[in-house]
């Protein structure tokens, strides 16, 4: 028996969400539903999908290990493109005293928020985060995730950001779920440059961003582009120099007010753009002519008390829309893909076709991965979900709570 090499058969329902790029507009209810399907996968890749029959006729089922997903609805692991899951400490107080009428952007101007989680940070030591962040990761298994972006952003100085990068690469390796890193400096001003943020914004270009570079920590650039928080000129130079040095790029974009983000992250050429809550028309049209994966979280939404991002708007006017959870200790602490799953149907009026396709192919091209994970296509990695259920329609329908019962990553069984 090979390697990893695994036949899953007799699925009720394989979803292969087949394709190698971003879905975009109406190509996003397109979902590709094999019934009795089954999905072979060899050393980790997947080599062949399709009806069960033609499939054994095809591959001696004694030369793999097999799993018969009667009665099951098969699925591409879930991925999870947008999260800040490393980190110190906890913002209890902070999401109290919101439940109590103060605004997320009240408690930062005041002297709280990000900058909170950030003290905690520093007094972390790698051990403690590595921990936690492991911990994190296993209950993101659970809700199907096998990729997960993780952002920077905590540290605010060379040493911190770049500790928090590498917690990321370790983990990497020791836990099933891929990680792709993000440096993302620019999240706050930190206290020590306060009422100073162009002498950091100057930092971050001409050291931090050189020395991440060198290191090779992170794939992506994201800057918490917002009124207060980043202008529009100082994200751009960040982003610029970025680009230069070889990072992809994202932005947190339009979140809390309407501010050009959406924009900006078309004329970088940024793979994604995130949050999108009041984003313009203008916005919309400009992400959808570039290809600009426009990123929605929900459940930080939801947890804000703030309107949700016009998705319908988005996907009608012909932008390829991904999901994510923004996993963090501030505006969104939950992990849960089932939340997310069920604020995107049933509040944003997002199809369940389209919000599968935003969970997996449509979020790993917010990773530029669209080549490799995000659906049951041969040469991609053996990454798939076995439901407990019969059928893709009880992902919402069992109200958020996770229906995945099996996670497999690169053809091995790693959550059952
Ligand atoms: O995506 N918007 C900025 N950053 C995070 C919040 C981080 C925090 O509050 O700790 C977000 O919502
Ligand atoms: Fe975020």
């Amino acid at each position: 028996m090979k390697e990893n090499s695994l036949i899953i058969k007799n699925a009720s329902e394989l979803v292969t969400c087949s394709g190698f790029k971003a879905k975009r507009g109406k190509e996003m209810s397109d979902i590709h539903v094999i019934e009795d399907g089954a999905v072979v996968i060899e050393e980790g890749i997947i080599k062949a999908v399709g009806k069960t029959d033609e499939i054994l006729k095809q591959h001696d089922e004694k030369s793999y290990q097999v799993i018969d997903a009667s009665g099951k609805a098969v699925l591409p692991g879930f991925v999870d493109s947008h999260t800040h899951f490393v980190f110190g400490g906890y913002r209890a107080e902070e999401f109290y005293w919101r439940l109590r009428g103060d605004s997320y952007m009240e408690i930062m101007q005041r002297g709280g928020g990000i900058v909170n989680s950030v003290k905690a940070t520093k007094e972390a030591s790698m051990e403690e985060l590595i921990k936690t962040g492991s911990e994190r990761l296993d209950s993101m298994l659970s809700f199907g995730v096998t990729t997960v972006e993780g952002k920077s952003g905590y540290g605010l100085d060379m040493e911190t950001e770049i500790k928090q990068l590498k917690v990321m690469e370790e983990l990497d390796k020791n836990h099933p779920i891929d990680i792709v890193r993000t440096f993302m400096p620019a999240h706050a001003t930190p206290v020590e440059y306060k009422g100073k943020t162009d002498e950091y914004v100057d930092l971050i270009i001409n050291d931090m961003m050189p020395k991440v570079a060198e290191l090779k920590l992170a794939e992506f650039s994201d800057v918490f582009c917002e009124k207060n928080v980043f202008s529009i000129e100082q994200t751009r130079r960040i982003q610029q120099k970025a680009k230069g040095l070889g990072f992809k790029l994202k932005l947190h974009a339009d979140e809390i007010v309407q501010f050009g983000g959406a924009e900006l992250a078309a004329e970088l050429g940024a793979v994604s753009a995130d949050h999108l809550l009041q984003v313009s028309d203008k916005g919309i049209q400009d992400m959808a002519r570039q290809g600009v994966v426009a990123t929605l979280l929900p459940c930080t939404a939801f947890s804000l008390k703030e309107s949700f991002a016009p998705g319908r708007k988005m996907i009608d006017m012909g932008c390829a829309v991904a999901l994510a959870t923004d996993f963090n200790p501030g505006s969104c602490f939950t992990e849960s893909i089932a939340l997310t799953f069920a604020l995107a149907t049933l509040q944003m009026n997002i199809r369940l076709e389209e919000a599968i396709t935003a969970l997996t192919i449509n979020a790993a091209a917010a990773l530029d991965r669209a080549g490799e994970i995000g659906s049951l296509d041969p040469g991609k990695k053996g990454d798939v979900l076995i439901l407990e259920f019969p059928s893709y329609k009880f992902i919402p329908y069992h109200i958020g709570v996770s229906t995945v019962e099996k996670v497999i990553k690169k053809g091995k069984l790693v959550f059952d």
